[in-house]
């Protein structure tokens, strides 16, 4: 601009043109920044202004539980898991404990390996051979997950959907580093399928262990769950969840809390109180 000024000999006519595009770009320039600085305030990992919803697809339909099992399950990779070192946490000790450290147990583990942390699952796997599917939304998350190997866990790179139907949303990855206020978060679309469908195609109705972390979701997921179709004794649900509304829920369903740790609340099903009360009013 300003060597256009000084240029000797150049028509003024040019002159207004600059001065427009100088106050065009310095404009563009205010408008840009304060979008940009309002944009990381906002902290929700799901926008669901945005989202896609399937409401015409059951969430026990055949065609859809074939597609999910076809398309989005992947089967426990071939290769040899070498453990080098059980992970093992206070919470997967408990789940152990009250059921008498059961062999060959079933689980589904959603959130596994969710932002650095480690699985609730991976020592019921490897010492006691339970089997089950783990459940990542976050793509890094889920590369995580599958450099694991976890030899007897299937896994599915999805996001558990809060309705009783497929959704697709846009989900912001949040690293383990940064806070997810610098503005530099990645944005991906990520599908998200009721846990039910997921059951379902994975063939697992019978759980022994659910390990529910949702990101603020547990309720509503666990709301979606047909729960006279499956059966789920132990339900671990992360503390992100308005606790009034989940113990409402639960005993209305018959779990019983047996342990609140410090990020965790566990259930077990209250199996007398079932068979006295059939879940009919359901
Ligand atoms: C969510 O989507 C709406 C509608 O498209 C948009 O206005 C809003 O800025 C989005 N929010 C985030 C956090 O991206
Ligand atoms: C557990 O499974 C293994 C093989 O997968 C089998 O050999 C063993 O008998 C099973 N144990 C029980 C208690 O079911
Ligand atoms: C965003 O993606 C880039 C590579 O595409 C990666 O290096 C960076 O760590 C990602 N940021 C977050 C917050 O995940
Ligand atoms: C939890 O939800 C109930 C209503 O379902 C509401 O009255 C209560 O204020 C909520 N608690 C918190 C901490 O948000």
């Amino acid at each position: 601009m300003v060597s256009l000024l000084l240029s000797p000999g150049l028509p003024r006519r040019i002159l207004p043109f600059a001065v427009f595009l100088t106050a065009f770009t310095v404009v563009m320039t205010i408008l840009f920044l304060s979008f940009d600085l309002k944009a990381p305030k906002h902290r929700e990992l799901f926008n669901f202004t945005r989202d896609l919803d399937f409401s015409s697809v059951g969430q026990d339909n055949p065609q859809f539980i074939a597609y999910v099992r076809a398309v989005h399950l992947q089967s426990p990779p071939n290769s040899v898991r070498v453990v080098e070192k059980f992970n093992i946490n206070h919470q997967t000790l408990l789940v152990a404990s009250i059921l008498n450290n059961k062999v060959n147990g079933t689980f589904v583990e959603a959130g596994a390996y969710g932002h650095g942390k480690l699985s609730n699952t991976e020592w019921l796997e490897s010492a006691l051979g339970w089997h089950g599917l783990l459940i990542q939304a976050d793509p890094w998350d889920f590369i995580t997950l599958r450099r694991q190997k976890r030899s007897r866990a299937s896994s599915v790179h999805a996001c558990l959907s809060p309705t009783a139907y497929p959704k697709e949303i846009t989900f912001r990855q949040i690293s383990a580093s940064d806070g997810g206020d610098d503005g530099l978060s990645n944005f991906t679309r990520v599908k998200c399928f009721p846990l039910y469908s997921l059951l379902l195609a994975a063939k697992m109705t019978e759980v022994d262990y659910l390990s529910l972390d949702a990101d603020g979701a547990e309720v509503e997921v666990l709301k979606t769950l047909p729960l006279e179709h499956v059966d789920i004794n132990i339900i671990s649900v992360e503390k992100k969840v308005n606790k009034s509304d989940l113990m409402n829920f639960m005993t209305v369903h018959h779990y019983e809390l047996i342990y609140e740790l410090s990020d965790v609340y566990i259930f077990k099903m209250n199996r007398q109180e079932l068979l006295s009360s059939p879940r009919a009013s359901v």
